[in-house]
């Protein structure tokens, strides 16, 4: 099969990540977390002072420097901010809060949307995101708009917050996951919508291993 580029949005929550590492570890293609990028820039911004300053950040943003190194420890890839592994601060709860602000800045799409194109060069890359599939790669061979339903998404939220020993209500979490999708949805630089050629995958009822038997199907015509 020849190389291709796999483009994979969708709501937050909604299982992007475990899917996308899976099938790039099956292709033996690169995985990118886009969110991962944004956060970084958003932890840049507020250990900076300027997380709610989009000038300040704007003008700033020659001064971040991101980077993925692979870690034989987990087998993922690690983000890192100017050097330094950033990979569980940037999954803070205060970082979350603050990477839509954060995203809706022209500029920094623009600086992370080019450093996303030079990945994607050689093609063999699996990416995830919000417009990866409308913005960052539209000539993608093979683009995935992931959806499940909101209730859903909040249940396995909260059981992997509860897991962690976090205090959280299930009705809380469904209400920030509501709220995401409405500001991924509205933003005006490249909000989250599906492609007219991507295709849906509803993985609300779905396992992983269901949902790997579906991409089989979907790679049959790259064969
Ligand atoms: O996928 P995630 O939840 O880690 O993403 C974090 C935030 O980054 C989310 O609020 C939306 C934003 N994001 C974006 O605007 N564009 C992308 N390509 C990926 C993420």
């Amino acid at each position: 099969m020849k190389k291709i580029i796999i483009a994979i949005d969708g709501y937050s929550s909604g299982g992007k990540s475990t899917f996308a590492k899976a099938v790039a570890a099956k292709l033996g293609y690169i995985f990118i977390d886009t969110g991962a990028m944004y956060r970084a820039v958003t932890l840049f911004a507020m250990r900076r002072g300027i997380a709610d300053d989009p000038e300040a950040l704007a003008a700033a943003l020659p001064e971040v420097h991101i980077a993925f190194r692979f870690n034989p420890a987990t087998g993922r890839s690690d983000v890192y901010l100017n050097g330094e592994n950033v990979e569980t601060e940037i999954r803070r709860i205060d970082v979350s809060g603050r990477v839509s602000a954060v995203s809706r800045i022209p500029q920094v799409r623009e600086k992370l949307v080019a450093m996303q194109r030079e990945m994607g060069r050689a093609r063999g890359i699996v990416m995830d995101g919000r417009d990866i599939g409308t913005v960052v790669f539209p000539d993608a061979e093979l683009k995935i708009f992931m959806t499940a339903d909101a209730h859903v998404r909040a249940e396995r939220r909260y059981k992997e917050l509860i897991a962690k020993g976090e205090e959280v209500s299930l009705a809380e979490i469904e209400q920030n996951i509501r709220d995401r999708d409405r500001q991924d949805e509205t933003r005006e630089v490249g909000p989250l919508r599906r492609a007219g050629d991507a295709v849906l995958l509803d993985n609300s009822y779905m396992t992983v291993e269901q949902q790997m038997e579906w991409m089989d199907e979907q790679l049959k015509r790259f064969e």
